[in-house]
């Protein structure tokens, strides 16, 4: 293993792959080192590109704490996170379809009982969201649990504000014995996701904005069932083809039905205009 040139390198690094490792390991780093290399190749990597990659990478883990995840983002923007959600979640047509997870999921969010105020008194279009969760083959599933989560009126997520008095338009609920499940919220915004590290240096290097289209983050669980981690977007929002993160589906975007004030479905008297949201989430077996 010595004189190694541009034309037997690549094997060379390939052969110390040998020794006796977990065989998913060895597949994982053998394609790691052939990609990369013909990365390197391809483009003719110059010494000084592969150090501003090198600089780019480390700036990325500097950004990294307890409450950002730089390194998630930017799998998020380079489109990683929704194909290896898409190579995970194979599922049947019927089925409702994930989207990307996020960094803005908290553990704990308050619960709450069917048809409650997600909002924490936060002022902004009240919405009444209402549905069903149900196996594939359209049997209500009693007791999923269904965590709800979206962004402020002001654009920033609760856990984004180290001013915010505490949760806020998140929590979780749990479907009736029909399936049932319904909360008020507020009809959620675009936002942008973090653009103030590398990865906002990357989007407006490659002439990309950082917006997401207007969405409500859901999680919904149930023993025996694959979890589905999802959103509902909002028709109409300017941002839908071209999420920052790559996130939509068509069965996914969803009518916010516009209403004056006066009656909402659940016998509620509302004293200014709103919006409703009918939304049946479909579960496959796990
Ligand atoms: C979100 O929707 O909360 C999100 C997803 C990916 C990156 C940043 C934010
Ligand atoms: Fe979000």
């Amino acid at each position: 293993m010595r004189n190694l040139t541009e034309s037997n390198l690549t094997d060379a690094v390939l052969s110390k792959l040998a020794g006796p490792q977990d065989v998913r390991f060895k597949q994982i780093m053998t394609s790691l080192i052939h990609h990369l290399h013909a990365f390197v190749r391809e483009v003719e990597v110059t010494e000084e590109e592969w150090l501003e990659g090198i600089r780019f990478l480390t700036r990325t883990g500097h950004f990294c704490d307890d409450q950002r995840q730089e390194f998630i983002l930017l799998s998020d923007t380079l489109g990683v996170s929704m194909l290896v959600d898409a190579i995970n979640h194979r599922r049947p047509s019927a089925a409702t379809e994930n989207t990307v997870f996020g960094p803005f999921h908290v553990i704990g969010a308050p619960e709450f009982g069917n048809g409650d105020d997600i909002t924490a008194g936060v002022p902004g279009e009240p919405t009444y969201v209402r549905g069903h969760v149900r196996s594939i083959d359209g049997r209500p599933i009693a007791d999923a649990i269904i965590e709800v989560w979206q962004v402020r009126p002001d654009r920033l997520y609760d856990v984004q504000d180290p001013e915010a008095p505490g949760m806020q338009l998140r929590g979780k609920l749990k479907t009736d014995g029909e399936g049932r499940y319904a909360f008020w919220t507020i009809k959620p915004v675009s936002y942008s996701i973090p653009d103030d590290g590398p990865v906002g240096d990357m989007l407006k290097a490659s002439g990309r904005h950082p917006w997401r289209p207007a969405h409500i983050h859901f999680m919904i669980s149930a023993p025996g069932y694959e979890t589905v981690v999802t959103h509902l977007f909002v028709e109409g929002d300017p941002y839908l083809n071209s999420d920052a993160v790559f996130g939509v589906k068509d069965s996914l975007v969803v009518d916010f039905q516009a209403h004056e004030s006066g009656r909402a479905p659940d016998g509620k008297s509302v004293d200014k205009p709103f919006y409703t949201v009918h939304y049946d989430f479909r579960l496959t077996r796990a």
